[in-house]
């Protein structure tokens, strides 16, 4: 038997027999067992439909939010502390958590906020570790903190991509891993996942974004599954996939026809009711959820006609002008590409509309020894 702290875990596996030590009767007892116990959730569905999934009380709640600095995150805090909720915010920004945290204070919840890079496993284990030591044991947590690119694969440079991936989806396990094993001791928790709608289709120019996204909701599947093959019980998880949103700072500016961009305050709406239903998924809008049947039936030349008047141009233009900033690469990095970004392109304001050469001067303002094209 394997010793150390996470045997702990791997030992709670539920005992299923495998299939070669099954008889005939136990195989046609568990498919029934399982017909039964599918008919049963779906008689439940339909009655809480009717009147109302219950909402649980989330008064007395430890909660971090990652993002908190900003946007979304700074709405669901807002939320939370109303209902009781205790609010831990991180962020990279001081600025936004210093505005965060007045707007919180002043609605008198409790609030704290703690500068933490996501994308830093030591910082987040490190984080973590304050809180269990000043604040008690963390019970909601909501991974909310995202980045984006914004650009075709070939104009992206390899650390937007990296970051992307580290702060979008590997800092998740990194979260889960600090604040999952106290839930699990005393059996409640709720680990809370802002994907995006991203993460059931493909945009152009945002490949990056979306594989993260894609990333970010099988994580949310998976460990839940995994929680309940542990026969944990009280330990939820939910994703959020919501369109783009109005007036965060991330998609503001984005080209999109057909259905509207979404307003924040419905979104973080939204969001809170999602985790008090302990529901699954909750995809923003909810017609969305027939689109993506439609999806995996229809041709895909139906699908990309679809998404291609959906979002004509995927590129927030504010992105176009603006350097990006690059918290999980060495300040040097950033400087050098912050100073290229600067001089050279990505400003396509600059009367130069010449194609090729953009495409040259963006290679160029990408850090040496990457790969562009
Ligand atoms: N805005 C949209 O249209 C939209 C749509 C669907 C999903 N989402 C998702 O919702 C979440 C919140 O987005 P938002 O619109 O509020 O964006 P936002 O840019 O307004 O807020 C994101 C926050 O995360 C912080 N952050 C970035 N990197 C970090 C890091 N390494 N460590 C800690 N904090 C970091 C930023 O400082 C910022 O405060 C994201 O995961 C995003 O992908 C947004
Ligand atoms: C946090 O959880 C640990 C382990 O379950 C427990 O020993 C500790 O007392 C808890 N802390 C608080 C403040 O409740």
């Amino acid at each position: 038997m394997a010793t150390g702290k996470w045997s702990l875990f791997a030992d709670r596996f539920e005992a299923r027999k495998p299939a070669s030590e099954m008889t005939k009767l136990d195989a046609i007892l568990d498919f029934f067992a399982f017909i039964t116990i599918s008919i049963g959730y779906i008689i439940q569905s339909i009655f809480y439909t009717i009147f109302g999934w219950p909402e649980k009380d989330l008064n007395g709640e430890l909660c971090v939010i990652t993002g908190g600095g900003g946007g979304l995150g700074r709405l669901l805090a807002m939320r939370l502390v109303r209902l009781g909720v205790k609010v831990i915010l991180w962020d990279i920004s001081q600025q936004g958590l210093d505005e965060s945290k007045k707007i919180v204070d002043s609605m008198g919840g409790w609030c704290r906020s703690q500068i933490v890079d996501i994308s830093k496993r030591q910082e987040v284990y490190k984080a973590a570790e304050d809180i269990k030591n000043q604040y008690g044991n963390v019970t909601l947590l909501i991974n909310n903190a995202g980045v984006l690119s914004g650009r075709a694969l070939l104009d992206t440079p390899d650390h937007l991509i990296e970051r992307s991936f580290n702060v979008n989806v590997i800092a998740h396990f990194w979260t889960v891993k600090a604040f999952l094993p106290t839930m699990i001791e005393k059996d409640h928790g709720h680990i809370v996942t802002i994907a995006s709608m991203a993460g059931h289709v493909g945009i152009a120019k945002l490949i990056d974004y979306c594989s993260t996204k894609f990333a970010a909701v099988g994580f949310d599947e998976a460990l839940r599954l995994e929680l309940e093959v542990m026969g944990i019980k009280n330990i939820h998880t939910s994703v959020i996939c919501p369109y783009f949103i109005q007036a965060t700072g991330m998609f503001d500016d984005v080209n999109s026809r057909w259905v509207n961009t979404l307003s924040s305050n419905d979104v973080a709406d939204r969001i809170i009711e999602a985790v008090r239903k302990n529901e699954k998924m909750a995809l923003i809008p909810w017609y969305f959820n027939i689109m993506l049947i439609l999806k995996t039936i229809f041709p895909w030349g139906c699908t990309s006609g679809f998404l291609r008047r959906l979002v004509p141009d995927a590129t927030p233009q504010h992105l176009l002008t603006t350097p990006v900033s690059t918290p999980s690469i060495t300040k040097q990095e950033e400087m050098q590409f912050m100073n290229n970004n600067n001089h050279h392109v990505l400003n396509n304001n600059n009367n130069n509309n010449d194609k090729e050469t953009t495409l040259i001067k963006r290679m160029a303002a990408t850090i040496e020894g990457e790969r562009v094209l």
